[in-house]
Parts: structure tokens; C-alpha cells; sequence
């Protein structure tokens, strides 16, 4: 079989080989045997590609994916919570999903409910991303507006539904007016197109009751304006650096509005968080994903074959959905 790794670093579309692997073999005791059925290709794998991922570069080479959704096709000795035929998180936390079958220590892993393959393929890192961080900055009520950028990601649409459910009021910047009418469809109460005006624009929105929480994917001059477009003492949650600049906050937002920047990792909660509590986490977020409650967009899936047009395709702007990996098809 083949699987995605990359030898040096570099644009993923051009680094990235596809190399001949041996077969994983049977699972051993604690372990089980998985089929990859579909992996998302997240800013993160491209990131990664170009060595700008994490506190420091990884060690070359470096086996590519870091989410996807597997069927379980055998089980080792020991391992009673899972039997062949469900569906798991593939390998989460870890890289190497680019492949057709890999073999993972079970205890991680747990059946999904039935739901959405692309949407299940998805589950492991945006979802999360976006509850826990409308849940572990700033006490929300009912009524309470949020403010986020780059609201068309993946991470973007799971936050304006989560944040609907909860009842909480959703601003969301983009950088493309189309983006408005798909945005409101989710359940978004508004939609701005970034620029020098943000701050009057959301006050125009909010009024007084300016946002306490802001969701900053993008860095740079973009947390600047959402800095400026927050209430008093608010939070700017940073999770991203997507216009690849360092976050910009004036000092007079800082200390004389109290606007406080922390950043979000997923990586750190999964280290801090027992497995009982991701494992609870994505049960809820899997059952959302089964009721319809949560719907990311789509925009194309590729067999792993062809993975430079799939790396390509995933680093264009404007695309209308994630770009997906189907490395048994
Ligand atoms: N910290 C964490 O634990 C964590 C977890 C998950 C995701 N993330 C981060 O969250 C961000 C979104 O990830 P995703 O998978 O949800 O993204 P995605 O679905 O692949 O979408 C990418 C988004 O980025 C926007 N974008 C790209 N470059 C931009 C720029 N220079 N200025 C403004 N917007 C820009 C795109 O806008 P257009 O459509 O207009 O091109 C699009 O909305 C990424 O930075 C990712 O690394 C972080």
C-alpha cells in the first residue's frame, strides 16, 4: 500500500510523496486494525508541510494527516469496546492518516454513531476546537453577542451553530461579501466583510452590548480590529495565523479597556484532559453530527492518488469547503 509522508520542507503540493509502506499486519493485543475512509486536509497538515506548525519543526521525515474517519477491521486480544465494522476517530493526536490502513492502540479510540462520512471525517479537530472555545474564555449568557473571523472556516461554521444552540448572538468577519447569504443559512445573526471599520461596523450590530468573547483565526491587523470591536474586559480567544503575521494589539486596548489575547491549542487540552473527558466531548459533538445539528461544508474529495491536486486545491483561497482525502477509493 502507499501512504503521504513528506522529506523536506516546503508548499505540501510540491513536497509531499507517496511512497510505498508495508502492510500493517494484524493487530496486536490492545490494538486494532483500521481502514482510513476519509481524511480532512486541515491548515494544520499544511502548516505542518511547511515547517511553520507547533513550537518547533518536526523531525524529517514526517508521516502526513493528522484526522480522519476509520472502520475498524480487526480487533486484538484484550480489546472488547470495539468490534470490526465500527466507526472510529482515526489514530486522533497523532499523524500518518494519509494511507489506506493503519494499525492504533485501541483504548483512544471509541465507536461513532451513525452519521455523514465527510461529516464524521471532520469530527476530530474543528468541532472541539470551536465548543471548547465558546465554553473556556468567558462565562456566556443567553443573549450574549461573539465575535469571530475567518467564519467560513470549518472551525468558523461550527462555532456560529454551536453558538445558535446555545443562544448565544453570532458577528462574523470574512473577507468575501458572497460569504454573507451561506453564513446567515448556518444561523449567523451577522456577517461584516473585514476592513478599517470593523469597530463601527460591529457597534453598529451590537450597540451597546459589544462582544465579550473574540475568536481570532486570523492574527496580524485582523486582532487588532476585532480588539478595538470588543466590549470592555473581553477575551480574544487566538487559535490561528492564518494571515501568517504576529497577533496586533494596541497597548491602549490592553490597559486601558482590559481587552485580554490568549491563545487556544486543541493539542494542549487533549494533554491536560483525561480520556473520559475527550471521549465525552466527542460523543456529544458525534451526536450532534448525527442529528444534523452540525454541518461543516464540503468541497471536494480525492483519491490518494491524486494528493498534489488535493494539497493544491486545499491551499486556494475561496474555496466553498473543506477538501477531503479518500485513501480507499
Ligand atoms: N488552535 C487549534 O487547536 C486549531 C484547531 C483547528 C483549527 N485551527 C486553525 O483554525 C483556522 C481555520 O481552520 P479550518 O480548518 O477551519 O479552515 P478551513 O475550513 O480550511 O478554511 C480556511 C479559512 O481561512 C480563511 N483564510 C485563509 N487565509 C486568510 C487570511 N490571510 N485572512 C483571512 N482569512 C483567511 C479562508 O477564507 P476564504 O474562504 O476567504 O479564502 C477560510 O475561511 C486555521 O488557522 C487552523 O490552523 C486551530
Amino acid at each position: 500500500m502507499k501512504a503521504i509522508r513528506f522529506s523536506a520542507f516546503g508548499p505540501a503540493h510540491e513536497v509531499a510523496e507517496l511512497i510505498e509502506v508495508p502492510e500493517p499486519g494484524a493487530p496486536g493485543a490492545g490494538e486494532v486494525l483500521l481502514e482510513i475512509e476519509r481524511s480532512s486536509i486541515n491548515p494544520a497538515d499544511l502548516l505542518m508541510f511547511e515547517g511553520r506548525y507547533g513550537a518547533a519543526p518536526p523531525k524529517l521525515p514526517v508521516w502526513a494527516g493528522g484526522e480522519g474517519v476509520a472502520r475498524v477491521l480487526e480487533v486484538g486480544e484484550g480489546v472488547d469496546h470495539l468490534a470490526p465494522g465500527d466507526r472510529v476517530l482515526a489514530i486522533l493526536g497523532s499523524r500518518g492518516n494519509w494511507r489506506p490502513r493503519v494499525k492504533a492502540p485501541a483504548a483512544r479510540l471509541f465507536a461513532l454513531p451513525p452519521a455523514d462520512l465527510d461529516q464524521l471525517a471532520m469530527l476530530g479537530v474543528n468541532p472541539p476546537t470551536a465548543w471548547l472555545m465558546l465554553h473556556d474564555f468567558v462565562t456566556l449568557a443567553p443573549g450574549d453577542w461573539v465575535m469571530q473571523n475567518a467564519a467560513n472556516s470549518g472551525v468558523g461554521q461550527a462555532v456560529i451553530q454551536f453558538a445558535r444552540r446555545l443562544g448565544y448572538r453570532t458577528v462574523n468577519v470574512v473577507r468575501r461579501p458572497e460569504q454573507a447569504a451561506p453564513l446567515k443559512a448556518l444561523g449567523a445573526d451577522a456577517v461584516l466583510v473585514d476592513g478599517p471599520d470593523l469597530a463601527a461596523q460591529v457597534l453598529a450590530i451590537t450597540g451597546s452590548t459589544r462582544p465579550k468573547l473574540g475568536i481570532d483565526a486570523v492574527a496580524g491587523e485582523a486582532t487588532r480590529r476585532m480588539a478595538r470591536s470588543l466590549a470592555d474586559g473581553a477575551t480574544i480567544a487566538n487559535y490561528g495565523l492564518l494571515s501568517g503575521d504576529p497577533c496586533q494589539v494596541d497597548a491602549a486596548d490592553i490597559v486601558f479597556r482590559d481587552i485580554a489575547l490568549r491563545g487556544f491549542w486543541l493539542a494542549n487540552w487533549f494533554a491536560r484532559q483525561p480520556l473520559a473527558a475527550q471521549h465525552a466531548l466527542y460523543r456529544q459533538l458525534g451526536d450532534a453530527l448525527a442529528d444534523g445539528s452540525l454541518h461543516i461544508e464540503v468541497e471536494a474529495v480525492y483519491p490518494l492518488e491524486r494528493f498534489r491536486e488535493a494539497l493544491a486545491h486545499a491551499a486556494r483561497p475561496a474555496r466553498g469547503g473543506k477538501v477531503l482525502l479518500a485513501p480507499n477509493e
